[in-house]
């Protein structure tokens, strides 16, 4: 365990961070290339410890993956020619690879066992495995299939129709991964939309999949073309940036390629309510929409946050958090339930952590409330191994007033090898 000495009361923060992959888009072309025919090349991967468990993983299933840096080669066989691997998958930190591989390796005729690190032991699998089993899969698990490892025999798979009791996009992705090679149709009704990557980049690989508003239709026994694949920028990785950039005095900083899928841009409505000084440029329209956002010191104020804008921007309310510490009023976050069986629950390392720095911060059973503004103090906190709960913390320490040590700062590498690095380049 790393611990670092924050730089604190930062003066300004001037300049230009080319934002890297973004993750759940980098895992899914992992995980499509590995099941297409063909060949698939990825460009921007983001080469984080997620989604480096992706790549290894599907290397352990016989796929030939080649990546060098943000480059990534794949030379795919179908999903027939991944072959029953020899040891057990270790999926790190990643619930997006054990959700989504659980929905793939249900239909594959042989054995596969999926674990990894402590967090991933806590944290809910029934929400896969049951409507998996519906579809007629064989897992197993620890509390009945309610934890980690997983033990899967795959096998032959008929279609459902499964309203999601939760909006995630990881339970959607894993049953429309399972319905592609089941009997007939499968249905997912979602309670709020929730990230449409899967939906998106499976039309990209030449799979026919409907979407008509929070319903998702795929029929069965469809295969994917290996195609080239061109990663925007993570919004949940700029979000830092974003909140850095508005609450730092005198500062301007322009974030490069941020992705824009309405499905994930809840932060931008955010900022937007709470009265951020931004602009975005240079949009591009394509089906992953990305652009560059130009951000400037802010007088915020507080705001609500709750209902359906929740899934558009789920990984970004411990930044969010920390923004609304930093302006005028009271900023209530409810509807967030979720938050607690995240990488952590964040409803707590968020209030705990925050708290520790003199932050106006209370949890409530499904979110926060924040009061502000509030002058930050050095303190000693801990990212708990969370990668998002780290960076937060990062940002809070530029404007708190005396020495910031992060405990466990190596975590932030889950999602953003060089967060610190383009951090420091920003400080003037
Ligand atoms: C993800 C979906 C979300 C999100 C996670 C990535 C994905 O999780 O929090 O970081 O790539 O599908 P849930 O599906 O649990 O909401």
């Amino acid at each position: 365990m790393t611990n670092r000495h924050l730089i604190t009361d930062v003066t300004s923060l001037q300049g230009t961070v080319e934002i890297p992959g973004d993750k759940s888009i980098s895992h899914r072309a992992i995980m499509f290339g590995s099941i297409a025919d063909g060949t698939t090349t990825i460009r921007n991967f983001l080469a984080g410890e997620d989604c480096l468990s992706t790549i290894s993983c599907f290397q352990k299933l016989g796929v030939t993956i080649q990546q060098d840096g943000t480059n990534v080669t794949i030379e795919g066989k179908g999903l027939n020619g991944l072959q029953e691997a020899k040891e057990l998958l270790d999926v790190g930190n990643s619930g997006t690879t054990i959700r989504l591989m659980t929905g793939i390796l249900s239909g594959l005729p042989y054995h596969s066992v999926l674990a990894g690190d402590a967090s991933i032991a806590k944290r809910p699998m029934t929400r896969v495995v049951e409507p998996l089993r519906k579809m007629g899969a064989n897992i197993e698990g620890r509390e009945q299939g309610k934890y980690t490892p997983l033990s899967i025999r795959g096998g032959k798979l008929h279609g459902i129709t499964y309203e999601l009791p939760v909006a995630s996009a990881q339970v959607k992705s894993a049953i429309l991964l399972a319905g592609l090679q089941a009997e007939g149709q499968t249905t997912v009704i979602e309670p709020a939309r929730t990230r449409n990557h899967t939906e998106t980049m499976l039309q990209m690989f030449g799979v026919n999949v409907n979407t008509n508003d929070r319903t998702i239709t795929i029929e069965g026994n469809q295969k994917l073309t290996g195609t080239d694949i061109m990663v925007p920028g993570d919004i949940s990785s700029a979000a830092f940036f974003l909140t850095a950039g508005a609450i730092v005095p005198n500062s301007r900083i322009l974030l490069k390629n941020v992705g824009l899928n309405e499905t994930r841009s809840g932060m931008i409505d955010v900022l937007l309510a709470m009265g951020a000084d931004f602009a975005i440029i240079n949009e591009n329209h394509s089906s992953e929409p990305s652009g560059d956002i130009e951000i400037a010191t802010s007088n915020l104020k507080g705001t609500e946050i709750n209902g359906d804008i929740i899934p558009r921007l789920i990984d970004e309310i411990p930044i969010i958090a920390l923004m609304a510490t930093q302006a005028e009023g009271t900023t209530i976050i409810s509807d967030a339930k979720e938050l607690k069986v995240k990488e952590t629950n964040r409803i707590d390392t968020v209030v705990s952590e925050l708290t520790k720095l003199g932050a106006d911060i209370t949890a409530t059973d499904d979110g926060m409330i924040i009061k502000g503004k509030t002058p930050l103090t050095g303190g000693t906190v801990n990212s708990h191994g969370d990668h998002r709960i780290g960076m937060m913390l990062a940002i809070a320490a530029t404007i708190a007033q005396g020495d910031v040590i992060l405990e466990d700062a190596e975590a932030v590498a889950v999602s953003y090898p060089n967060f610190f690095e383009h951090l420091q380049q920003l400080m003037k």
